[in-house]
Formats: structure tokens, C-alpha cells, sequence
């Protein structure tokens, strides 16, 4: 029986493919209707960004056909579910909760999470008054997303000055660890933990190895040193924190969208309180428009029919995400598990088989860099990847004004480029062009900017979620590796030939 989906998808599969040329042409407010500005800032400070979707493939027709997908999809119902505090999670029975974690959402759930933020600027003002005594170093341990998050906004926004110096560990290989014990003194260094589920291996190696090094450097009571980040404290409890030092968050705040919690301590204590309420402020922002807008007029929704049109007619198995600042260069980064993890899924939401793709590959770079790297398989190979480039009209550095004229005149250089293409007798040196790109040009990159983004993001991809009729909240397919090495690691199990011997020639059954 068909679904209620199906026609508006014959509708967009109806459309014509026109080329971007022919767009431009036939409709001289393309610029207008398909790009729009979206504020996050104050009265005193008005910033915000331009999104430019005009250079995709998206027309009237599409849009119209994308709007009947996301009724029939309910997207409407499903976004006040998610803002609601409902199950929206519903393979693991939870709410999603990570937009009340900025003050948009149920009213018990934004009152609770005021009150653990309350509790952690107490703590983070104790350690900069020196109650812990002269704390200069952080290493703050977590992987995925407890440790993403706060990496990617460490790194951002250093430069706007920095009150502890935060070193993010997240890999098991102990050269990671080590680097960062190279870079701190002991007796002024302090350890977060940061884990969801205050079980994870990696995550849990690591902090007993940090206490260890504390230890052998005359500090006489490590775990005095640590602060636990967790929506399980009474693990963290038992693991040897003082309660005064756990600060929990809400089992409905996923992993990957855990920035906004207590996940984020490393920017407040690093960077400022300040600087952790303006992300979040920038977040809410967007927030706020994604919970008001109805349909095209709907950035992330609207970005979310172009992604679904590359992935679902296009048969594009990646989209490509470029950073034109230095300040963001982790962000695909941090996009990659947003997307990949939370979309990259093959059943729907009631478990039945999905009938297109789902989440397209995540990379990405940072321009100009990628330029001179991967860009030629853009410009003339024969994949299709549709582009996004992040840039910023202010420049973040002091040097000659050139820098960053040209850093910028080379990312809008690359979107004309893709589009236009061009033609040569020389078929090595034709560009077959109509490759599409979308463009978000930021007034300038600060923490309100890439708390704006990061929700930007999350709402997207939720968008998209709906669109497939996925729960973007699970994440099982991370299991069974996890389930595989603790095997290998309880030894006696039979793997197949290959595995059994590598870990033959590993040694590894000598634990
Ligand atoms: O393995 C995937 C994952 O569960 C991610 O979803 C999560 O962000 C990461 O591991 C870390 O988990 P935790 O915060 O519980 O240590």
C-alpha cells in the first residue's frame, strides 16, 4: 500500500533537472528567494549570517514538492514533539532533549538544565578563584561526542583570549594522552572526564592513566583533581569523584548534541563563562527560528530538501563541507558524527527496511587548503558531491587586509567555478560545471556564530531524519564493534581466519 509520502516523492522525481545556468536565467530573484539572512546577535551587536542556496538545484517546483514531502512526513508534528520533551527517540524510549539545554523546550527540562548550569558556573568560578589552587592546564577526556564539541570551540575561539589552557584527549592510543601530560604541569593541571555513560573504554583508560601521572608527580590525591562530565553520576561516584565535583546531565541529552550540558565545562572554565552562555545564546537564536518558520522560509528545513534531493535523486554519496576560516577547520569534524551517527541509518523509525539513501558521507576541509588538494576530483571527476562552503565577511586576523580578501575571493571563486564550469576544445581542460554548492557567510566568527551554526546543524539533520521517516537519536550501529573487542580482549571466542590471525601476530591473547 502506497505511503502517504510517495506522491509528493513522484512530484520531486517529476521535476525537471534544469542546469544552475538555466536557473539563474529563467528567474532573475533566484538570489532572492533562495538565500535569506538569519540573526543571532543583540541589539547592541547585530550578527548573523547569510544562507545562500541559490546555487543548488532547488526551484519553485522542487520546493513546492519538497513542502508536500515534509506535510505528509509531518514535519510540523514532529518538530513540536522534539521541542515538547516527547519520545521522539523512539528505539530507545526517550525524549531528545539538547535544545532545552539552551532554554527552548519543555519548562521542567529548561529549569533543570538552568539549575546544573548553575551548579557548574559555581564550580568553574571556584577554579578560576583558586579553590583548586593555580589551575593553568585542563585535560579534558572524552571521545566522540563528548570530546568533539568542546575541541571544535576550544580551537575556534581561542584566540578571543583563554583563562586555562584545554588540551581535548580523546583516542585510546596512549601518544594522545602523552602529548598532552608533555604540555601541562602537573601541579597546576586538572582532569575532566566526560562521558555520557561513564563507561566507555577509551574514555576510562585514559582518566585512570591521567591519574596515574598525577600521582607519580607528587600530586598526593588525584581524584581531588577531577571533575566527572556524565549523565550517569552515580557511576562516577563510585568510579572515585566527589559528588561536589560530578556534573551531571539529563539521559535525554544525546551524546552528540551534549555540547549545550555539562560536556561543555571545558569551554566555560578555557574560554570564559561568557563565552559558553554567548554559544548557547547564538543556539537559541536559531532555536527559535527553526521552531517558527513554516516551510521553505525554514533554513534548516530548507537545507535539508537540498540535501535530500543530492542523496535521493542525485544518487550523491557524499557531501563535501569547506571551511573557508581557519577558526572552523574543525567543524567538518564535528559535522561528520552530527550526520553521519545520528542519520547513517538503513531501517525507519518503525523498523521497517528504507526505501532511498539515507545520510550521505560527511567530509570536508579547510580552504584554501583544499584547493590544492581535492578540489580537481570536484571540478572535473565524476562523482557529484554537493558543497558546502563556511566563510566569514570579518577576518580574524591582524595581518595585511589581503589575507583574507583573498581567502574569501577564492571560496565564492570555487561555488562560481563548480556552477558555471567551462568549456574547452581541450577535453582535459573542460569543466563540465553545474556541480552545485550552498553558502553560509558569517558576519564574523565568534561564540554566539558557532553556537548559531552547530544548532543550524543539529536542526538539519533532524530535518532530514523526518524527511526519511529515521530516528536520528540511536546509534546501535557503533555496537558491535565494541561488543567484538571486549571479546578479543576476554580471549577463548573463535573470530574468522583473518582476525584470528591478526590478533595472533598482535600477541594480543597476552592481555
Ligand atoms: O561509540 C559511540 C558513542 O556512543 C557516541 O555516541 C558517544 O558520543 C561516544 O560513544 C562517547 O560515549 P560516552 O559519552 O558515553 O563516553
Amino acid at each position: 500500500m502506497g505511503q502517504p509520502w510517495d506522491n509528493a516523492w513522484d512530484r520531486i522525481k517529476a521535476c525537471e533537472r534544469r542546469t544552475l545556468t538555466e536557473l539563474f536565467a529563467a528567474d532573475g530573484d533566484r538570489v532572492g528567494k533562495l538565500s535569506a539572512r538569519l540573526e543571532w546577535g543583540d541589539e547592541d551587536e547585530p550578527i548573523g549570517a547569510l544562507f545562500d542556496w541559490s546555487k543548488t538545484h532547488l526551484d519553485d517546483a522542487l520546493l513546492d514538492a519538497f513542502e508536500a514531502l515534509a506535510e505528509a512526513r509531518d514535519f510540523a508534528g514532529k518538530r513540536a514533539a522534539l521541542l515538547a520533551g516527547e519520545r521522539v527517540n523512539v528505539t530507545e524510549d526517550r525524549a531528545a532533549e539538547h535544545t532545552a539545554q539552551r532554554g527552548t523546550g519543555a519548562d521542567a527540562s529548561v529549569e533543570e538544565a538552568d539549575a546544573l548550569h548553575q551548579r557548574m558556573h559555581i564550580l568553574v568560578d571556584a577554579i578560576h578563584r583558586g579553590t583548586f589552587g593555580e589551575i593553568r592546564h585542563l585535560i579534558h577526556i572524552g571521545i566522540g561526542g563528548s570530546a568533539l564539541g568542546p575541541k571544535l570551540a576550544i580551537d575556534a575561539l581561542r584566540r578571543e583570549g583563554s583563562l586555562v589552557d584545554v588540551h581535548v584527549v580523546s583516542n585510546i592510543d596512549g601518544l594522545a594522552l602523552e602529548d598532552a601530560f608533555e604540555r601541562c604541569n602537573p601541579a597546576e593541571t586538572l582532569i575532566a572526564v566526560a562521558s555520557k555513560t561513564f563507561t566507555t573504554i577509551e574514555t576510562m583508560t585514559n582518566a585512570a592513566s591521567a591519574l596515574d601521572w598525577l600521582k607519580q608527580h607528587g600530586i598526593a590525591d588525584p581524584y581531588g583533581r577531577v571533575v566527572a562530565l556524565t549523565a550517569n553520576p552515580d557511576k562516577a561516584v563510585e568510579w572515585g569523584v566527589d559528588e561536589t565535583r560530578v556534573l551531571p546531565f539529563p539521559e535525554t541529552v544525546g551524546g552528540r548534541y551534549s555540547l549545550w550540558s555539562s560536556i561543555g565545562f571545558p569551554i566555560a572554565l578555557g574560554l570564559g563563562w561568557h563565552v559558553f552562555e554567548d554559544m548557547l545564546r547564538g543556539a537559541r537564536a536559531v532555536d527559535a527560528h527553526f521552531a517558527g518558520t513554516e516551510g521553505r522560509a525554514n533554513l534548516p528545513l530548507r537545507a535539508a530538501f537540498a540535501d535530500r534531493y543530492y542523496a535521493n535523486v542525485g544518487g550523491c554519496q557524499t557531501r563535501g563541507v569547506f571551511a573557508y576560516d581557519e577558526r572552523l577547520r574543525l567543524f567538518p569534524d564535528y559535522l561528520q558524527q552530527l550526520e553521519m551517527e545520528s542519520n547513517g541509518k538503513r531501517v525507519t523509525a518503525d523498523g521497517a527496511p528504507v526505501s532511498g539513501s539515507t545520510a550521505p558521507i560527511t567530509w570536508g576541509g579547510v580552504g584554501t587548503d583544499a584547493q590544492h588538494a581535492v578540489f580537481q576530483l570536484l571540478h572535473q571527476g565524476t562523482v557529484e558531491a554537493p558543497l558546502d562552503f563556511i566563510a566569514s565577511v570579518t577576518s580574524g586576523d591582524t595581518l595585511d587586509p589581503a589575507h583574507h580578501r583573498i581567502l574569501l575571493m577564492n571560496c565564492f571563486a570555487q561555488g562560481a567555478a563548480l556552477m558555471a564550469g567551462q568549456k574547452s576544445e581541450d577535453p582535459a581542460r573542460a569543466y563540465p560545471g553545474d556541480r552545485p554548492s550552498a553558502t553560509i557567510l558569517c558576519d564574523d566568527i565568534n561564540a554566539a556564530t558557532l553556537g548559531a551554526l552547530i544548532a543550524f546543524h543539529e536542526h538539519r539533520t533532524f530535518a532530514n531524519a523526518v524527511l526519511m521517516g529515521i530516528n536520528p537519536f540511536d546509534q546501535f550501529g557503533v555496537e558491535l564493534g565494541k561488543a567484538i573487542a571486549n571479546k578479543i580482549d576476554a580471549g577463548g571466542a573463535r573470530f574468522d581466519a583473518s582476525t584470528e590471525a591478526l590478533i595472533a601476530a598482535a600477541d594480543l591473547s597476552q592481555s
